[in-house]
């Protein structure tokens, strides 16, 4: 299926964004990528971009197994209705998982250890442990020379409205609550365990499985290629901006910065959000 045909069943709903999309299926088509293993669903949005794209590389095989926990069936519009909406129902295969994806990745490798997925893409957990244990699992079912994307690689649990007040992010330490754990994966497994072509465009970090046997690279925070996407979402919340102050200006011109910036952040906000029609 075209990209602009997906994209237009899609518009208004949440994550990824058409800029992303369009990135995510040209890479697709390009490297011939047909059967894709995919992390976090939510509405299935994502999922039926990967799908439309897999469906041009190879209409007899191109599929996309995807996983996500049992509550994405709430979702409004759920997976299913983004399927039937696109008329690509066929070409994916949801994956309800009780506790973890983790878990359900078990059960993949357990029917069959065969690698068999050309890309997996990794785009929930976003901490070291889900991220870096669901990294080597997906390692095992990765084709030589298959590709493995990582969403989210500057994600913090410290800056997230979501996660910060929530009992277990207080009680980390601040270097958990405030490193990029996505970051570490990418840095210290993939291009640390000797994934080749690392490179990021946006928020993505992508890498190349070996075809050969591996040599782990040692200390691997050596600077790798990386593309800005333009900017597709509405500026932080003023709240964010606020807190964004409170941490990173220094304390004798805090106060007057902090006179300005909410004022300022909320017009930004508001501009942005016109923009894009974003609502979180
Ligand atoms: C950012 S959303 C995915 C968005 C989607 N890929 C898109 O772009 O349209 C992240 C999803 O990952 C799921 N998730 C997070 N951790 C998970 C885990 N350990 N096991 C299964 N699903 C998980 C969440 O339920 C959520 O729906």
């Amino acid at each position: 299926m075209d990209f602009s045909t997906v994209d237009s069943a899609l518009t208004g709903t949440r994550f990824m964004t058409s800029a992303q999309a369009r990135v995510m299926y040209d890479f697709v088509v390009e490297h011939r990528l047909a059967r894709v293993l995919e992390l976090g669903f939510a509405h299935g949005k994502s999922s039926c971009y990967l799908a439309a794209a897999v469906e041009e590389v190879d209409p007899e095989r191109g599929h996309v197994t995807t996983i996500d926990r049992t509550d994405a069936e709430r979702r409004d519009p759920n997976i299913w209705e983004l399927g039937r909406r696109t008329g690509l129902s066929e070409r994916i295969t949801p994956v309800m998982a009780h506790t973890s994806f983790t878990w359900e990745m078990m059960k993949l490798l357990r029917e069959d250890p065969t690698p068999r997925f050309d890309l997996v893409y990794i785009d929930g957990g976003h901490t070291w442990d889900t991220t870096g244990f669901a990294f080597h699992l997906a390692d095992r079912l990765l084709v030589p020379g298959g590709w493995m994307v990582l969403d989210d690689l500057d994600w913090t649990l410290g800056g997230s409205d979501s996660m910060r007040e929530k009992t277990w992010v207080k009680r980390l330490s601040p270097e958990e609550r405030d490193s990029g754990q996505v970051r570490l994966v990418f840095e210290l497994l993939m291009q640390g365990g000797g994934y080749e072509q690392c490179h990021e465009v946006g928020k993505w970090g992508f890498g190349r499985k070996p075809a050969g046997p591996v040599t782990p690279v040692v200390g691997s925070t050596a600077r790798v290629p990386r593309v800005a996407l333009p900017p597709t979402h509405a500026p932080r919340r003023p709240r964010d901006l606020r807190d964004l102050v409170r941490r990173t200006v220094p304390v004798e011109v805090r106060r007057s910065v902090l006179r300005v910036a909410p004022e300022w952040a909320h017009r930004l906000y508001r501009r942005g959000a016109d923009r894009t029609g974003a609502t979180h």
